[in-house]
Parts: structure tokens; sequence; C-alpha cells
């Protein structure tokens, strides 16, 4: 993993009952990795927790921050897995550890913001963003390689499960978009071509 994440370091994943939450969550702890994660609901958190979730923070009733602190002594987690970009950038940099890395995949928060770069120079801070889409396909499948290798043998092991919400027909696309609007999911909902 580009966030060099290794074993005895603190890992915070916002959307952590989501598709990419759910599988972040396990193969963190399977690397000995101690998992904070937030989500808007106590039913979610208490799947977040089955799958070994160490310290689970309700986003809608309690400050992120504020709980990341106190759970790490003031220091911060190492590495944060980000989706919601520009609305929790700042609030994501004040919860980072001393050279801490910040993580980007997503933008459900936004894209524009503004924030204080005195931030990442007292703490030695990395913002990385990644995605898949734009990369080549001798890229994408370098990717593929590194998880069969890295990735794959703790999913046959039991260790890493995928948890499928719910299965659509490709002709019920639309369904299958409702339904992810609506956030009732856990884990990942699959679209049957
Ligand atoms: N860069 C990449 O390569 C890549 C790959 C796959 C996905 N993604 C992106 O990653 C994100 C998640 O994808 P997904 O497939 O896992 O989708 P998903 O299952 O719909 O996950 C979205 C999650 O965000 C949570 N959420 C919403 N508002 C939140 C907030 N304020 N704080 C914390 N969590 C919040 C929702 O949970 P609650 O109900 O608890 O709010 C939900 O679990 C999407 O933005 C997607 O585009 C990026």
């Amino acid at each position: 993993m580009t966030s060099r994440l290794s074993a005895g370091e603190t890992f915070l994943v916002h959307g952590g009952s989501s598709g990419i939450g759910t599988f972040a969550i396990q193969i963190a702890k399977v690397r000995g990795v101690k998992v904070f994660v937030t989500a808007g609901s106590e039913e979610k958190l208490a799947v977040c927790k089955e799958l070994g979730a160490d310290v689970c923070i309700n986003y809608k009733t309690e400050d992120f921050v504020a709980r990341v602190k106190e759970e790490t002594g003031g220091k911060g987690v190492d590495v944060i897995l980000d989706c919601m970009g520009a609305a929790y950038f700042q609030r994501n940099l004040d919860s980072l550890n001393f050279d801490g890395r910040l993580h980007i995949i997503g933008l459900m928060g936004g894209a524009v913001t503004e924030f204080n770069l005195g931030s990442l120079f007292a703490k030695r801070l990395t913002v990385q963003a990644t995605g898949l889409r734009m990369r080549s396909p001798e890229n994408k499948a370098e990717i593929v390689n590194e998880v069969e290798k890295n990735v794959w043998p703790a999913v046959v092991a039991g260790k890493v499960k995928l948890l499928v919400y719910k299965q659509f027909p490709l002709s019920e696309a639309a369904e299958a978009h409702r339904l992810m609007e609506s956030s009732q999911h856990i884990g990942k909902i699959l679209l049957i071509p």
C-alpha cells in the first residue's frame, strides 16, 4: 500500500461500513494495525466492531477529531482513508500524528476547500489522492498482481470476508443506485451482468 501502513500503527477509516470500509478494516487487522472507524449509525458501527474495528465513532453524535485525540493520548492516528474530501480535509489533518498520511479516495463532501498549510509543516504530513480509473492497463495489471500476492491469501484463509448487502441484475442498475444513495447498505452492492 502506498500509505506504508504497518503493524503497530493506527488507522482511521471514514465510512467504516461502506464497501471499501468493510474490506479496509479487515485487511488492516490482518496486518496488526489498530483500526478506528466513523459511521452514521450504531447499527453500522456494530458491524464494524464485529469485523475487528477497535474504536467506533458515530460521526453524527461525536466529534471524530476529539475522540481520535482522546484514544491516542493526544497524538492522532498514523494513516486516514478518506472518502469525504473537502468536508473533512482540515479535520483529517488535525487528527493525524507526526509523519501522518492522509489518503483521499472519494469526494463525497466536495472537492474545494481552504486549509492551513501550516498543519502540514508542523506534523510533516503527506496527502495523497488515489484512484483506479486514470491508470494505464499495465499499471492496473501490476496492482492486480500485488493484490493477488499480498491480499488474496488473507481472503483464501477466511481472514478477510467480502460483505455483500444485495445483488442486482444489470437491468436493475437504477434500483441499485437508489439503494446506494439511500446509504442503508452495509458492505458491497453488486451488479451482475
Ligand atoms: N479512488 C478509488 O479508487 C475508489 C474506489 C472505490 C470507491 N471509491 C470512493 O470511495 C467512496 C466509498 O465507496 P463505496 O463503494 O465504499 O461506497 P458506499 O458503500 O456508498 O460508501 C459510502 C459511505 O460513506 C459513509 N458516509 C457518508 N457520509 C459520511 C460522513 N460524513 N462521515 C463518514 N462517513 C460517511 C456512508 O455511511 P453512513 O451511512 O454511515 O453515513 C457510506 O457507508 C465513494 O466516494 C467512492 O467513489 C474510490
